[in-house]
């Protein structure tokens, strides 16, 4: 059997992060295949945000490949809820990340993959194949990216020390005002440069040492979940605005450590 340079990478990292890079090997295959087609079915979810064919054969095929691999494990997913195992391990997917620019053929999409045991994230893939790049960590391995075929690099966060000097990413201005009344605009005030790359970009961002601090005020858990052991792996903190576990919070704050108790002040000051 042979592997790609993720999986052999892998398979001295332990067997769920094999797993996991298998899993967004068979996650690229769907969503690039539907990626640009005329033909793309897109629906409107309750809370009146896109979800495509993409996103449903992705999470279906990711779910399959646990009942097969991991069938004791439970498993959440952004598109069909939880289903409950008899183990203390979940894995937490969201298909698509970015599916407002997936639609649009805007190539800013990852499929994201963690797994938490008790309590704690330990492995995460974000594979983003439109820009050709993927991420990944597990506990205690570092955090590794690859760009096309070339040699995976291990990440680092940046040794920024300044707000001043720092580069902030965040999405867009929508949702802050329910958790912070000037929030956003503090940080935007008080950060060298701004720019909104968006969605899991933000955070990946971070971890490659390529922009200094990153937030978002509304999330799910399978929205932040692969990112946190590769922030964390990269020597970079992931917290809620409140400084509560990212992955409890609905809301996350990435920074390269240095920064992160500076730009929690900077949240928590006007609330
Ligand atoms: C969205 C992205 C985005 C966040 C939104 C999410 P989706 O995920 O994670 O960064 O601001 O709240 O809904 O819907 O594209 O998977
Ligand atoms: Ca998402
Ligand atoms: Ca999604």
């Amino acid at each position: 059997m042979t592997h790609t340079p993720d999986v052999a990478l892998a398979l001295e990292l332990g067997p769920d992060l094999e797993l996991a890079l298998a899993m967004a090997d068979a996650a690229d295959l769907i969503t690039m295949d539907r990626f640009g087609a005329l033909d793309l079915v897109v629906e409107t979810k309750p809370d009146l945000t896109p979800v495509t064919e993409a996103d449903k054969a992705t999470e279906v095929a990711l779910r399959t490949m646990l009942a097969e691999h991991r069938p004791g494990d439970s498993v959440l997913g952004e598109e069909f809820g939880t289903s409950d195992g008899s183990t203390a391990r979940r894995w937490i997917i969201d298909p698509i990340d970015g599916t407002k620019n997936y639609v649009r053929g805007v190539p800013v999409w990852a499929t994201l993959i963690a797994l938490v045991v008790d309590g704690e994230v330990v492995v995460g893939v974000v594979s983003a194949p439109a820009l050709a790049r993927r991420w990944w960590a597990a506990s205690g391995t570092g955090a590794w990216g690859r760009m096309l075929d070339r040699e995976p690099v291990r990440l680092q966060v940046s040794l920024v020390r300044s707000l001043n000097d720092a580069s902030l990413s965040y999405s867009d201005a929508v949702g802050w005002s329910a958790i912070t009344a000037t929030g956003l605009e503090s940080l935007l005030n008080t950060t060298w440069r701004q720019r909104a790359y968006g969605d899991f970009w933000s955070h990946i961002l971070v971890a490659e040492g390529a922009v200094d601090v990153a937030a978002e005020p509304a999330l799910g858990p399978w929205d932040i979940a692969a990112i946190i052991p590769i922030v964390t792996e990269a020597g970079g903190r992931i917290t809620a605005f409140d400084g509560r576990p990212a992955l409890e919070g609905g809301c996350a704050v990435t920074t390269n450590g240095v920064l992160h108790g500076s730009v929690l002040n900077l949240l928590r000051s006007d609330r």
